[in-house]
């Protein structure tokens, strides 16, 4: 039987897995609510804002998922769910002031409801929160979320001051996506294996699987802000634009045009001008994005995020077949293929 596991669209062809990871994720809403409970009913209101708003909670399905190689009803896996899902929510308020977006999970963001301090602070007391449920996890889960948060952060900080002189910017973006994407990705997969106590092979499997997974997903999430509509995605299309964000759709067209040194076509000299001008103007915005949508390094970069979603696909071969591993292989088709 085939049953689609939550809003991620991810089919699991097994009776009793679907009714296990159904189960988790359920106890992780009821988690991601205690977690977001303040005496001060406005940051309970703040918190939930976003998780009420709904969300795929990728990050907790993959925790399932990879908790699966162990004992699965092990008492730390829901826990560690809900540290992964509040961490990567509070990156969301904190990222939608950085990338000033308006609209998240199908609804206005938290800085467009209220404010940039407002939501600055809750994804801060998200972050509290989550060390909390963390402390109880041990010391050795700590480190690991510390080191994955540094490389977000990391990652975010690279994305915001661009490649250094001589960079490649393509080796830049893939840094950057590693640090602020494949880190808490991985860690949930990591997660989920250590805390079902599966053997240190297998969790060191699903962790590059998750780094590579990572990858491919944030590739995704930057084809569609140009390929998607908000109905679908959520979010406002060509924010990456509009902030002047290079990714990876944009980075191809940039170097093929360098490469026809001199002899690019009409509409790629067009659409570089546009690029390099001011985006905030929304004629020429609406001009660009219809422009890349039509283009081959769209094209491109779909590839590559395929290309992505197989390595990360192939890294699970050497573990046991069972419908935990075909549920994570599904997993590397949704991750490319969804709409939103
Ligand atoms: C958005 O993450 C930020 C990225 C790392 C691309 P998700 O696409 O998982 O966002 P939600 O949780 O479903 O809203
Ligand atoms: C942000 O990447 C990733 C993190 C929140 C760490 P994006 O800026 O592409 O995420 P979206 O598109 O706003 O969800
Ligand atoms: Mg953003
Ligand atoms: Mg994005």
């Amino acid at each position: 039987m085939t049953t689609v596991v939550g809003p991620f669209g991810l089919s699991v062809r097994d009776q009793a897995l679907e009714a296990h990871v159904q189960a988790g994720l359920s106890a992780v809403e009821e988690g991601l609510l205690e977690a977001t409970k303040s005496d001060v009913p406005f940051i309970t209101e703040a918190a939930r804002h976003l998780v009420q708003a709904g969300g795929k909670r990728f990050r907790p399905l993959l925790v399932m998922l990879s908790a699966q190689f162990g004992d699965p009803h092990a008492p730390r896996i829901v826990p560690s769910a809900v540290v992964v899902e509040l961490t990567h929510l509070a990156t969301l308020y904190h990222d939608d002031v950085m990338d000033e977006a308006e609209v998240r999970r199908g609804v206005p963001s938290a800085n467009a409801r209220w404010d940039n301090s407002v939501a600055v602070l809750t994804g801060d007391f998200l972050f509290s929160r989550a060390s909390h449920i963390l402390a109880d996890l041990g010391p050795e889960a700590v480190r690991i979320q510390a080191e994955a948060f540094e490389r977000l952060v990391t990652g975010q900080i690279l994305e915001t001051v661009g490649p250094r002189d001589g960079r490649d910017p393509i080796a830049h973006y893939l840094d950057v996506l590693a640090g602020k994407t494949s880190s808490l990705v991985a860690v949930s997969c990591r997660f989920g294996a250590m805390m079902s106590g599966a053997d240190e092979t297998v969790v060191d499997i699903l962790t590059q699987y998750g780094e590579r997974l990572g990858i491919a997903f944030q590739l995704a999430d930057d084809v569609l802000d140009i390929a998607s509509d908000s109905h679908e995605s959520g979010k406002t299309p060509g924010t990456d634009l509009r902030e002047g964000v290079p990714t990876l759709p944009v980075l191809h067209l940039r170097a093929q045009v360098a490469k026809a040194n001199g002899s690019a076509s009409a509409d790629d000299s067009r659409l570089c001008e546009l690029l390099d001008g001011d985006l905030s103007d929304d004629a020429r915005h609406a001009e660009v994005l219809a422009l890349l949508r039509a283009h081959p390094a769209l094209e491109q970069a779909r590839r590559d995020t395929i290309r992505y979603a197989d390595e990360a696909r192939a890294s699970l071969a050497p573990l046991p077949a069972c419908a935990a591993k075909l549920a994570l292989e599904g997993l590397c088709d949704a991750v490319v293929h969804r709409a939103g």
